[in-house]
């Protein structure tokens, strides 16, 4: 699809966003990647993390709501993305607020109420603006969502693991545990925190990097770890607008954040963790209901306007050997129509770790070829050593390379 007409929507009206995407109905080609509710200083964060999902996307901001704060977050938009084509849009057509938005760097300006044949004409030039490049690299932390097919297949495992090695890196890390039933990510770290995504929801309006490395755990190897609390039925009070206000916070500051989702991808904040991260890691074994299931979790994430290339499967436990239970490699890359990114071996390093508590990288060499593979598993997904990753993997995921 080109990608002419592809909007993010800012505006504190839905009766405004509701006219953007009404109005889009008409345009071939056209859709809305995203939509804020909120127009605040921090705008452009979410704006740069959908940026590098849609790149060729340009942003309609309704400033009507209050000017001042709007034309600030325009101001910050473009010193964050000089490049972004942006339309304001407000009530008042007044010199003194069209000035205001051109010198903040808008490119277009919409009256409102939108009337269709502006709208589409405004479509118009967008799509024969200049073509515009996105955000760049952005300096943002990068998320990595782990999300499993099945119970069991060692989703929190991988997760754990990836964060541990990122924060050998020094990289300043932040690990998420977001399964409110599994809860286990502290169980495998050895971790007992007094604090939790409660706390972090109830100090989201004050929250700044002291006041939360000061409450939340930290592990040893350097990463902080923040999870559910025990009690199940707290679970409806983390909503997924508490969620994308904590991530943004989380990916001005840090470097990488990493979720473990769980397997409940239909849980409105795993979606949003889905859709804030620089890659969502499907793990799956080669049972078929895991993955017959994944096939239905890429359908879905494609449906919810992911490309193939966030979405990346990683076998766990994978053995070569395919028989009545177990499907092949090529079982796998044909019901999924997408290339395995990754194998990891069954080890019984993996369970010495968890029984004692510990990332099995936390031991390193001792981990052997276990520690090797994993490491090598992060640099491809992380694209850290270019194509150090590729010698590294196992037949499986050399056939992807
Ligand atoms: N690569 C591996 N080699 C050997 N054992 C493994 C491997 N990966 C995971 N396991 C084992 O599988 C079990 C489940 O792992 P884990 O808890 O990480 O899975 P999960 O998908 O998060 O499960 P849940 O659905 O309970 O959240 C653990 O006991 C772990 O030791
Ligand atoms: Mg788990």
């Amino acid at each position: 699809m080109s990608s002419a007409c592809v909007l993010l929507v800012a505006s504190t009206d839905e009766h405004f966003r509701e006219m953007v995407r009404d109005n889009l109905l008409n345009i071939p080609n056209s859709k809305v990647a995203a939509e804020y509710q909120e127009v605040a200083n921090n705008l452009y964060i979410r704006v740069l993390q959908d940026l590098e999902r849609h790149p060729q996307a340009a942003l309609i901001l309704d400033l009507s709501a209050d000017t001042e704060t709007g034309i600030k977050a325009l101001e910050r938009l473009k010193q964050a993305a000089p490049d972004l084509y942006v339309i304001a849009s407000h009530f008042h057509a007044d010199g003194e607020t069209v000035i205001a938005c051109m010198r903040a760097g808008a490119n277009e300006f919409l009256l409102q109420p939108l009337k269709r044949s502006e709208f589409r004409d405004a479509m118009g030039r967008l799509e024969r603006a200049p073509r515009r490049g996105g955000a760049g690299e952005s300096k943002l932390g990068k998320v990595y969502t782990f999300l499993g097919t099945k119970g069991g297949v060692g989703t929190t495992t991988l997760a754990v693991n990836f964060a541990s090695v990122l924060a050998q890196r020094k990289l300043s890390t932040v690990m998420i545990d977001l399964d409110w039933i599994g809860n286990d990510v502290s169980m495998q770290l050895g971790a007992a925190p007094q604090y939790t995504l409660m706390e972090v929801a109830e100090n989201l309006n004050r929250m700044d990097q002291a006041l939360f490395e000061g409450f939340v755990t930290r592990d040893p190897l350097g990463f902080f770890l923040v999870g559910p609390p025990d009690a199940l039925e707290q679970r409806g009070m983390f909503t997924e607008h508490m969620f994308r206000e904590f991530a943004t916070f989380l990916v001005e500051k840090y470097d990488a954040i990493v979720i473990d989702g769980g397997k409940a991808i239909s849980d409105e904040v795993v979606m949003a963790a889905c859709q804030v991260s620089a890659a969502v890691f499907l793990v799956i074994n080669q049972e078929f209901p895991a993955v017959r299931n994944a096939q239905r979790y890429i359908a879905f994430l494609m449906r919810m306007g992911f490309s193939q290339d966030q979405i990346r499967v990683v076998v766990n436990q994978y053995s070569k050997k395919a028989n009545a239970h177990h499907a092949s490699l090529e079982q796998i890359q044909q019901t999924l129509n997408q290339q395995v990114f990754y194998g990891i071996p069954n080890s019984p390093v993996v369970l010495s770790g968890i029984n004692r508590a510990r990332p099995f990288v936390a031991q390193r060499d001792a981990a052997g070829e276990m520690d090797r593979l994993f490491r090598a598993f992060v640099d491809k997904a992380t694209g850290a050593k270019g194509k150090a990753g590729a010698s590294g993997q196992l037949a499986v995921a050399g056939k992807t390379a």
